[in-house]
């Protein structure tokens, strides 16, 4: 049984593959020849955390490709009342054909993923957001095409998002630089596993300008993320040094992209003109959560 918990569940060959399937999906469906290759398959989605994206991509990939979706908020099941993870998953095996997972600790998903008998797949925690790196990924491929050519610069928090990009970029092989304020880099495991690969360069500074000198890519995220709520007035003072503005891209590359996973805090992580301006692919990059979702199913599902 495959389980898409954080990037390192796939291989090298497995990303490439995840990454052409969602590429040729988008253009199928988009020239007209639509595939239902999970016709009559059941996803559940078991949310701890609101999503706008996610979810929706999800659930709507699913039907595009024939299939259905239920949707379950923690509070609906009797997981809220106590009852273990290890019966909700081995239950909920018996009923959908696979169960995309959003939540705190990663530890859940990995309990779900060890008494599951279906594939678990992590629409977020607070150590990854695998689907998110991927399709990131995805849209770099589609706007500047080979990622092993390419520097990527990530400004801001080293959370879930970055630590999936770390990940990718070992995969990949490419180079990512992070600027994070002290205190707030990728966890040191995470980032240790990464470099162990030997592929790609993987370097954390503290200057923003520096991560950003000659960059293709350029990512950002929200400085307090879910569950981080107390901390944000904090975390606003520490990252104000941070901030994607227009200062900032005049040291990338002329012709760089801009991505941000959404949801964005203007006048935060990013300013209203850099989100709005013409280097943003934000809204392809939020479109093509669905079409590696799509990916992420079949290749899960219908194997
Ligand atoms: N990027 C992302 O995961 O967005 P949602 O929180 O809306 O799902
Ligand atoms: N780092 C953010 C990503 C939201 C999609 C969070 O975890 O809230």
């Amino acid at each position: 049984m495959r389980h898409l918990t954080r990037i390192f569940d796939l291989t090298t060959e497995e990303v490439k593959h995840l990454l052409e399937r969602a590429l040729r999906l988008k253009e199928a469906f988009k020239f007209g020849r639509p595939r239902r290759t999970l016709k009559g398959k059941v996803l559940g989605l078991l949310f701890e955390k609101p999503s706008t994206r996610t979810r929706v991509s999800f659930e709507a990939g699913m039907q595009k490709l024939g299939g259905s979706t239920i949707f379950m908020s923690r509070n609906d099941l009797q997981l809220s009342r106590g009852e273990p993870l290890k019966d909700t998953a081995r239950v909920l095996s018996r009923y959908v054909d696979a169960l995309v997972v959003r939540t705190f600790g990663q530890e859940v998903v990995q309990e779900l993923a060890r008494w599951a008998s279906i594939p678990i797949i992590n629409g977020l925690s607070d150590k990854h957001h695998p689907c998110q790196g991927l399709s990131d990924v995805m849209t770099v491929m589609e706007k500047k095409g080979d990622p092993g050519r390419l520097k990527v610069a990530w400004v801001g928090d080293g959370n879930n998002v970055a630590h999936s990009w770390i990940e990718m970029a070992a995969r990949l092989g490419f180079e990512l630089v992070l600027a994070c304020p002290e205190g707030y880099d990728p966890d040191p495991e995470i980032l240790a596993e990464a470099r162990s690969t030997g592929k790609g360069h993987l370097e954390i500074v503290r200057d923003p300008r520096e991560a950003v000198k000659g960059a293709d890519v350029i990512n950002t995220d929200v400085w307090a993320s879910m569950g981080q709520e107390e901390e944000a007035e904090k975390r606003k003072q520490v990252f104000f040094p941070y901030q994607v503005n227009s200062d900032l891209l005049r040291y990338a590359k002329p012709d760089a992209i801009v991505l941000h996973c959404l949801p964005a805090h203007r006048g935060e992580e990013i300013t209203e003109e850099v989100l709005e301006g013409p280097q943003s692919v934000v809204w392809d990059q939020a479109e093509n959560k669905m079409w590696l979702h799509m990916a992420v199913l079949e290749w899960l599902i219908a194997g």
